[in-house]
């Protein structure tokens, strides 16, 4: 298995490696501490069935929960982001987020696979989260490591938020609910229990509030972090192929599916992974 960086920041493309066909736990091994220190990894020509799909991400973690999509049929913890070429409405996942931190133990991973994909378009963004803590001042970072940050579905599946209401036009079944604006709190800042860093756990999607700040003072607040995560410098993008198997690292990335193919279809398989609640370790 070959390592080779994406760009100068993060993520990475292996080589060398037919997933398909069954890793060994070694290769399982040294896939889950290339994710944790990579933050994306791009496998490209892999061939998988629904199946396979599911048997390979097993072999790497278990499944999360999924809520508010109907998974594929016979499939739980299968979602298909199926956009047809001629489909308008809200585009799953086109905001800055990482996946699902509105949950008490938010998703270690996700397993992306392109099935159908525009020959240009439809590229997945990514920020490092690892890189939006490290550069902060030392002044800034002692503010954030005492604070949890409110995360909420309620902009994107409570009743009022972008998928609130089941759209009849959409390809995909997202049924909103009231269950969806209850709080989750987390710390602003967690450490990767795999590799020990630190990194901003903030997204613009998910994350609603500060605890013990004013309105005030956490919408400044947070409006200048979500502004220093989307720096180009901690970027990268994927352009996808059909066979193409991009994984992410919840704990240390965020994502953003780009709504730039009108007119061209795009079938992924999606598959989220368990993970912990996050914490902060002493350094
Ligand atoms: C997602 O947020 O999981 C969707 C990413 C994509 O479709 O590129």
């Amino acid at each position: 298995m070959e390592i080779r960086p994406l760009t100068g920041a993060f993520g990475a493309e292996v080589l060398g490696v037919d997933l398909g066909s069954g890793i060994g736990d070694q290769q399982a091994q040294a896939i889950q501490m290339a994710l944790a220190e990579n933050g994306v990894l791009v496998f490209r020509e892999q061939a998988f069935d629904i199946d396979g799909f599911e048997k390979f991400a097993l072999s790497i973690g278990e499944f999360g929960d999924t809520p508010f999509i109907t998974p594929v049929d016979g499939h739980p913890n299968v979602l298909r982001l199926l956009r047809e070429a001629d489909e308008q409405g809200p585009l799953f996942g086109s905001g800055w987020h990482s996946d699902w931190s509105f949950q008490l133990k938010p998703p270690s991973a996700t397993l992306l696979y392109a099935v159908d994909v525009p020959e240009a378009g439809g590229d997945t963004a990514f920020t490092s989260q690892y890189l939006a803590f490290e550069s902060l001042s030392e002044s800034m970072k002692s503010i954030l490591l005492g604070l949890e940050g409110i995360h909420s579905a309620e902009r994107s599946y409570g009743p009022k938020g972008t998928f609130g209401r089941p759209d009849p036009n959409s390809s995909m079944d997202i049924h909103g609910d009231e269950t969806a604006v209850v709080h989750q709190l987390h710390p602003l800042v967690r450490s990767h229990p795999l590799t020990g860093r630190r990194s901003l756990f903030v997204n613009e999607v998910y994350t609603v509030g500060i605890e013990g700040l004013t309105n005030s003072e956490s919408s400044s607040l947070l409006k200048f972090l979500f502004e220093h995560c989307k720096q180009i410098d901690f970027t990268c993008r994927v352009r996808w192929e059909p066979g193409t198997l991009t994984i992410w690292d919840n704990r240390a990335t965020q994502h953003f599916a780009i709504n730039d193919y009108f007119g061209n279809r795009r079938e992924m398989y999606r598959i989220t992974l368990a993970g912990e609640q996050p914490v902060l370790a002493s350094s």
